[in-house]
């Protein structure tokens, strides 16, 4: 299902020059997500971060939205900023929307980056899971949620939960709760994408934490063998927030992929 949107621009900041690259948050993060990227990856492309609806400097979109509403939203930022193809990823809720650019929009993808996310549409059980989420927060507020979700995003076991558990959390208790409402009932109605990934005719990266228990190696695997021109890489000591686990072989990966579109 799509809405009709109002003006909503998605609010993004950019650093460097060359390929552009639009790298796509988590959920119930913003573009915060990508500080540790930034230094480096700002040296070697155009690096664009948007936040998704609802999230950071971001409006939400009207109950209703969907995942391709998401992704419609980049194409309008690209459109904007004059970019007609650009390397385009996500992680985990950014990966979905990533997907829904390769089923609906694929020739706007110089390349795709897929990290930590899957392919596959949700369970009937985790349809009810973020159908419970969207009911809590918007009678409670996010710090429930921000509260059950720390250990998933960053378990206590690996090395980004003492880095970085305040920034984390900091942005989780930001988002507003009609943002995170609205965005676990798109995730909830995205459909699969294998089918669209299968046919993307353009270099992909798929990377994922060895311990994400949230999106598995498994579902890494299932996207890189689906995707023709797909390299996966996995990334040791790393849970669902990979580039905050580990982010210089995170940043190595991705400078490495980039090095290689020219
Ligand atoms: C995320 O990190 O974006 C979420 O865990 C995605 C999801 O809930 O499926």
């Amino acid at each position: 299902m799509t809405v009709t949107l109002e003006t909503t621009q998605l609010a993004h900041e950019d650093h460097g020059t060359g390929v552009p690259v639009v790298l796509l948050h988590a959920f119930p993060l913003d573009r915060r997500l990508w500080s540790p990227q930034v230094p480096e990856l700002s040296r070697a492309c155009w690096l664009i971060l948007p936040d998704c609806p609802g999230f950071g400097g971001t409006p939400s979109l009207p109950d209703g939205a969907s995942i391709e509403d998401y992704a419609g939203l980049v194409v309008g930022l690209l459109d904007r900023l004059g970019v007609e193809t650009a390397v385009v990823g996500g992680l985990s809720m950014g990966g979905y929307v990533t997907c829904a650019l390769a089923r609906l929009y694929p020739e706007r993808l110089r390349a795709v980056i897929l990290a930590d996310t899957k392919a596959g549409e949700d369970s009937p059980q985790v349809k009810e899971g973020r159908e419970a989420t969207a009911a809590s927060v918007l009678r409670e507020g996010p710090g429930p949620l921000a509260e059950q979700m720390l250990d998933k995003l960053l378990p206590p076991s690996l090395p980004g939960r003492d880095i970085f558990s305040d920034e984390v959390q900091a942005m989780m208790l930001a988002a507003s709760p009609e943002g995170i409402a609205a965005a676990s009932r798109a995730m909830a109605r995205r459909p699969d994408s294998l089918e669209a990934l299968s046919r993307l005719d353009c270099p992909a990266l798929v990377l994922v934490g060895e311990d994400d228990a949230l999106t598995p190696p498994t579902e890494a695997e299932r996207m890189a063998t689906a995707m023709p021109r797909a390299r996966l890489v996995r990334i040791p000591h790393a849970g669902h927030l990979s580039n905050l686990d580990q982010p210089q072989a995170f940043g190595k990966a991705v400078l490495e992929f980039l090095r290689e579109q020219g």
